[in-house]
């Protein structure tokens, strides 16, 4: 620090001294969003002087570091007045405590008076969560207790009317887990509290809430919607356990012959069926072919009712990941008369 420096502190001390600086702070104490216009107290009172000598010194607020003219002296009553609404989130953020500072110049003798204005904040934000719908693929398989996060809501406002608690909408499948994390934020999950079938329920929907305190509480909600990823668990299922059928012995090769068929609630290659025969003689398997995807079984060879009245196999059905059932097919092969008479 240079020597003239020193002198100029000096000297600016000394001044302040004889002017009074902290003679009578003054503080006040008021909510945000006061109506422009509302009084936050009158000076000349809180000062202990006179209306008329307070208007003599040429009383007036100087609006100081402060840019916003957010406050004013009327100057018929002294009142100190709001100008202009305060938004406490605007302001100050996410700081605890709120002060806008003025200072009030009075003249001969010159006093300064330092006039603070608390902002309390009040409950005028709900809490909001970061996106407004949340997306979970869960596979079925999933077992009770597995854990899914979702993302906490944040409120503008601080203390007692920021994010207090969460409730979920009451669903057959989920609960809710709320925890303190190390960094001071809520960890938010969603546990698996009974399994997912997706045969039975494709998509969930519910509601998350977020609930603040304050005097009128307010809430913000996200909806979660759950997709139920199909585990192959099911196994094709036949739509007869038997197969009949009949054809006479001079039937034309590729006659369809019977059809089978079997359906899966899995979806994608989970449900897709293929047929294949599973136990058939070799001579019917020159006889007969089976379609592995239609389930047509169609004539490929001769047959005669003589040596081979009857032919039975089995087919099965297996899904993409392998499942599989079966089903019996009987073929009756019937006479024609195509042996001439032996007399
Ligand atoms: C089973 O499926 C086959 C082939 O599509 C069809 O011909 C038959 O009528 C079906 N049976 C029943 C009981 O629906």
């Amino acid at each position: 620090m240079k020597k003239d420096q020193k002198y100029l502190i000096f000297f600016t001390y000394m001044i302040a001294s004889f002017t009074n600086v902290d003679a009578a702070d003054l503080s006040y104490t008021i909510p945000e969003e006061m109506r422009p216009g509302s009084i936050v107290g009158n000076i000349p009172k809180d000062l202990g002087l006179g209306v008329g000598e307070f208007f003599k010194r040429k009383a007036r607020i100087d609006i100081g570091e402060n840019d916003h003219h957010f406050c004013d002296l009327d100057l018929k009553t002294g009142n100190f007045i709001i100008k202009k609404r305060i938004d406490r989130e605007e302001l100050c953020g996410e700081k605890m405590s709120c002060v806008l500072r003025f200072e009030l110049v009075l003249e001969s003798p010159l006093e300064l008076h330092r006039i603070s204005l608390l902002i309390q904040d009040i409950n005028d934000n709900s809490p909001h969560f970061p996106e407004d719908l949340v997306k979970l693929e869960i596979h079925e398989s999933a077992v009770r207790g597995t854990r899914y996060r979702v993302n906490e809501a944040h409120d503008s406002d601080v203390g007692q009317n920021t994010v207090r608690e969460y409730s979920l909408e009451k669903n057959e499948h989920f609960v809710l887990s709320v925890q303190d994390d190390t960094d001071g934020s809520k960890k938010i999950e969603l546990i698996l509290d009974k399994e997912l079938d997706r045969e039975k329920e494709q998509d969930l929907n519910f509601a998350l809430f977020a609930i603040d305190g304050g005097n009128l509480r307010k809430s913000g909600s996200v909806t979660i919607k759950v997709t139920v990823l199909d585990a192959n668990d099911n196994a094709p299922v036949f739509n007869q356990t038997f197969y009949k059928a009949s054809l006479p012995e001079n039937a034309q090769i590729d006659t369809v012959v019977a059809a089978v068929k079997a359906t899966d609630a899995d979806e994608g290659v989970n449900g897709e069926v293929i047929y294949e025969f599973s136990r058939i003689t070799e001579k019917a398997k020159k006889v007969f072919s089976l379609n592995g995807k239609t389930g047509e079984i169609r004539l490929i060879g001769t047959l005669d009712f003589e040596t081979d009245p009857k032919y039975e196999m089995r087919i099965y059905a297996k899904d993409g990941y392998g499942l599989s059932s079966d089903s019996k097919l009987m073929i009756d092969v019937t006479d024609v008369n195509d042996n001439a008479p032996i007399i």
